[in-house]
């Protein structure tokens, strides 16, 4: 079974602001219509509460004919009142006497209730229906001499008027709802689509975000500072980090393929150049002794590649309990031998035990490659200390080193891959720059941070920040 398409929220808002209208001017047309009706109502029973008085105030005795001219007499004191009423008088009981001509020959009925309350003395409006069809409205009016009741007037004017005037009414809201409720959903869409078309833009433009290229494009800041220019801004945003991230991301694969090939050129190099003439077996023991250390180093270089790629993608399930004051010492224990080779001190400061939680091997490879810095590129006769205290919930870890420091300019810029500051030493010492940023994705990954402080001249201290388990 196909499901039908969703609506556009256009159409949506549309039918909503349609339908909650629609019930609105049902209400409103509701009320206008009763309010009509009440009126009218109200109109017909003072006028025939005036004749019922006029006829009451005149005193005509129930039973026999009108005399002579006693309707004409009404007439001529009601004016036009009286012309469109019948009315008729009867006893307490409710027998009829002397009616109005205009009646013909029929009798105004007397409900019940109208007899009821009028034996009361309260007066009756009602609704009816005469023989012939012909609906009416009724005043029984009783007329009290003394404490009792004498005579009922009753008064009728035809309904004929009135119901037309409300049908005539009913008529125009028939055609005025449907009319406002057309008018309305036509504007309400415009209205809609108006303010949907910024977002119409910002997917079309999305849409046309194919390749790391377009990133470069920005959706256009309307300047009215609503929540579709928010939108737009953080959209912008959005991209511009995706921006930043893909040229680093190219970067970075530019680096790594320079990386590479330096030290397979190097290979290719050195075998061509053993097999282009025979030659004694001591020089191929040479040949491959140095490619074998070319290779080392590729394989050193695929691997911190693979670790830096592994910790910067994910948050990596880190679960294992690592003591932490072991791997200080044991990671300074490593630093002191390396030390001994190029005449560098390296001592432990103070330790606290502290226990984290994350992947042992990662952080003693982050360890290390501070520790390894800071002995590698403090020169011969230096001092580094490695220190670790608890502070709140953190570790701190601390190496320092009385080296030649770092430059204001250049401490955020180690961190990142393949950035060697001394390029000339560095190549010698083998690096590819890859330490650093190895160091701090992992610290990342663990939930801390790894910052530097440094004043050139005086050496640098890289302080790692990790939650306690
Ligand atoms: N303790 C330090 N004192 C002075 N300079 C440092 C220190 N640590 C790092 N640097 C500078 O920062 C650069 C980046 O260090 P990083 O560890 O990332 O790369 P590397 O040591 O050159 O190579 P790798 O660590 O991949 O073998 C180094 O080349 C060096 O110039
Ligand atoms: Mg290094």
């Amino acid at each position: 079974v196909r499901r039908p398409a969703p609506l556009s929220i256009r159409t949506r808002l549309t039918f909503w602001y349609t339908g909650i209208l629609f019930a609105i001017l049902l209400v409103v047309s509701g009320l206008s219509y009763s309010r009509l009706r009440w009126a009218v109502l109200r109109d017909l029973d003072t006028s025939l509460l005036a004749v019922a008085q006029v006829i009451h105030d005149t005193g005509y005795p129930v039973s026999g004919a009108w005399p002579a001219g006693t309707e004409s007499a009404l007439g001529h004191i009601l004016g036009p009142e009286f012309y469109d009423k019948f009315f008729q008088l009867a006893d307490p009981q409710g027998r009829p006497g002397a009616r109005s001509t205009r009646l013909g020959g029929r009798v105004l009925p007397l409900s019940d209730r109208a007899r009821a309350r009028a034996a009361r003395g309260e007066r009756t409006f009602e609704n009816f229906r005469l023989e012939g069809g012909e609906r009416v409205r009724l005043l029984t009016l009783p007329i009290v001499r003394d404490g009792r009741v004498v005579q009922l007037v009753q008064v009728g004017i035809s309904l004929d008027r009135a119901e037309r005037t409300l049908a005539r009414h009913l008529e125009t809201l028939l055609v005025l709802v449907p009319l406002g409720l057309a008018l309305a959903a036509a504007g309400g869409m415009l209205v809609a689509r108006a303010a949907l078309r910024p977002v119409d833009e910002m997917s079309r433009l999305a849409r046309h975000i194919t390749t790391g290229e377009d990133l470069g494009r920005r959706i256009t800041d309307r300047g009215t500072g609503d929540e579709l220019d928010h939108l737009a801004g953080t959209l912008n945003g959005m991209l511009a980090r995706l921006e930043a991230a893909f040229v680093q991301m190219r970067r970075f694969t530019a680096d790594a393929a320079h990386e590479l090939r330096t030290p397979l050129t190097a290979l290719k190099g050195g075998i061509e150049l053993a097999l282009r003439a025979p030659r004694p077996a001591d020089e191929y023991r040479r040949v491959l002794a140095s490619s074998l250390e070319e290779v080392e180093r590729l394989a050193a270089l695929a691997e911190d590649l693979l670790l830096l790629s592994r910790f910067a993608a994910t948050g990596a399930s880190l679960r294992e309990a690592v003591d932490l004051e072991r791997l200080v010492v044991e990671v300074t224990e490593a630093g002191v031998r390396l030390g001994h080779e190029r005449g560098v001190t390296v001592r432990l400061g103070d330790t606290a035990p502290a226990t984290v939680r994350g992947d042992a091997q990662a952080l003693r490879r982050a360890l290390l490659n501070v520790v390894d810095n800071a002995v590698k590129y403090t020169p011969p006769g230096g001092r580094v200390e490695t220190s670790m205290r608890r502070a709140d919930d953190h570790a701190v870890v601390a190496v320092a080193d009385n080296g030649p420091g770092i430059a204001p300019e250049d401490r955020e810029r180690v961190f990142e891959p393949f950035v060697r500051l001394d390029e000339a030493r560095a190549r010698d010492t083998g690096g590819a720059g890859l330490g650093l940023a190895i160091a701090r994705s992992v610290v990342t990954a663990h939930g801390g941070r790894l910052s530097l402080e440094s004043s050139p001249g005086t050496g640098s201290v890289f302080t790692f920040h990790l939650p306690l388990a």
